[in-house]
């Protein structure tokens, strides 16, 4: 009788394959990045595009002058001419100097360190606020009674979005970043482009009034300067004003919302972490650098080749050649043992924590600052409010691959 012999490891990372992830991936991806980082860590796909895990390698493709954000080729494809290949090629993060740089500047003002300041008193308001409604619940879910509401409420404020619309956008920003994932269903992208059209009527309103009212933006300030701001004495077009919102908006609170709620979900897994957390308040800013090295909200970015790139271990190089998608696995190289020790645990302390969820380089969140505040205020309250919390059911993932966060973290706190 003959018997099968099971893969090795070495034959399994050969046969990863992005374009055929399975639940088990989606729900756990770090074994297979493990994998990927032990065994093939530039990884070629069969759909010839490239995989790297390794931290020293997302880096480089993160910071190398030869890699382009521009999408215009590559997501053809799949979005045709669409809405979404509009809104994704508009968006300031697919694209290149000079038009990224353009975006980004007018996009900063809103940014600013004297602005975050501004901003401390609202997040600490409505955390406040979110806290004594759930106090009174007892029984909760996180993401959507707590990590959702915050960075919402945050960047709805920052672009003026009224309150009757808030509710829409989590749902909008579902399909539309959803949509960037390597696998998507014709409905998934047929809802997409739907997304795209009435998200983008919704501002189109929104900026039509406040051309009118400029000077009664209050909180609505990023909406002033991506309107009336100049680089070069050019201002942004309707359709890159009107999709540049709709990116910032989903970019500002989805993974914030992961964040907070990934963080929570951590520590009620390392229980350890959560008396640590709790005797040495102190410590949350060190536990925010973890919660996002350990589940970064995004983990895996994507970048194209225009020129031949060198990748891999100093004994195992390879050659990207030009013109090749690279897919930045930055999950993987959040994990990656030649940075950090013992990185399958969590350590709260974690010192120093060179973690990259924010990418890096040119194209570095603009909102990780915003981000990192929130996440302070949002899960030190948490732990602070609730010395009885409690897990009250089974947490869920929500399965996409781009993007990593809780759809349902069911807790206790009374
Ligand atoms: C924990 C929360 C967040 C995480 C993990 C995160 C992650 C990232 C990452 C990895 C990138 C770089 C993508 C690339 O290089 O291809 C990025 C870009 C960006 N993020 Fe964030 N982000 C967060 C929060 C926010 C917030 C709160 C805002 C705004 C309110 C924001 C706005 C942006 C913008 C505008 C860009 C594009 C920058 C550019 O292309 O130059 N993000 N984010």
């Amino acid at each position: 009788m003959k018997m099968s012999v099971p893969p090795s490891d070495h034959e399994q990372a050969l046969a990863f394959d992005i374009q055929s992830i399975d639940q088990e991936f989606l729900d756990d991806p770090f074994p297979t990045y493990k994998l990927l980082r032990e065994h093939d860590p530039v990884h070629l796909n069969p759909d010839g595009t490239y995989f790297l895990t390794r931290y020293e390698d997302v880096v480089k493709a993160f910071r190398d002058p030869a890699m382009s954000s521009d999408k215009r080729v590559d997501f053809k494809p799949k979005f045709g001419n669409g809405p979404l290949y509009l809104h994704h090629t508009t968006s300031l993060v697919f694209n290149d100097d000079p038009y990224h740089a353009r975006v980004r500047k007018l996009m900063s003002e809103a940014f600013t360190p004297r602005k975050m300041d501004e901003l401390d008193p609202v997040i600490e308001g409505i955390v406040e606020r979110l806290l004594d409604r759930l106090k009174e619940l007892k029984e909760f879910d996180v993401v959507h009674d707590y990590g959702l509401a915050l960075p919402t409420e945050i960047i709805a404020d920052m672009l003026g979005v009224p309150e009757q619309y808030r509710s829409k956008m989590h749902h909008y920003s579902t399909l539309i970043l959803g949509a960037l994932d390597p696998i998507v269903s014709p409905e998934k992208l047929k809802a997409g482009h739907e997304a795209v059209i009435e998200f983008g009527e919704l501002l189109e309103e929104l900026i039509a009034k406040r051309r009118e009212t400029p000077h009664g933006a209050e909180m609505g300030e990023v909406l002033v300067s991506l309107i009336f701001g100049e680089v070069d004495g050019r201002k942004l077009s309707p359709v890159e004003l009107v999709q540049n919102c709709i990116f910032l908006l989903n970019a500002g609170h989805e993974t914030t919302a992961s964040l907070v709620s990934n963080g929570i979900g951590t520590l009620l897994e390392f229980p350890d972490q959560l008396q640590r957390l709790r005797e040495n308040p102190d410590l949350i800013k060190t536990a925010v650098e973890e919660f996002l090295r350990f589940q970064s909200p995004l983990q895996i970015g994507n970048r194209k080749a225009t020129a031949d790139v060198v990748f891999g271990p100093e004994d195992n190089r390879k050659t990207i050649p030009a013109g090749s998608f690279i897919h930045t696995c930055v999950g993987a190289a959040n994990r990656d043992p030649e940075i950090f020790e013992d990185p399958e645990t969590v350590n709260i302390g974690r010192k120093p924590n060179p973690q990259i969820a924010f990418g890096m380089g040119r194209h570095i969140c603009m909102g990780n600052t915003l981000g990192r505040i929130e996440g302070h205020t949002a899960i030190g309250k948490f732990v602070k409010r609730f010395p009885n919390l409690r897990p009250n059911g089974k947490k869920r993932f929500h399965g996409r691959a781009r993007f990593r966060g809780l759809a349902l973290l069911p807790v206790t706190v009374s």
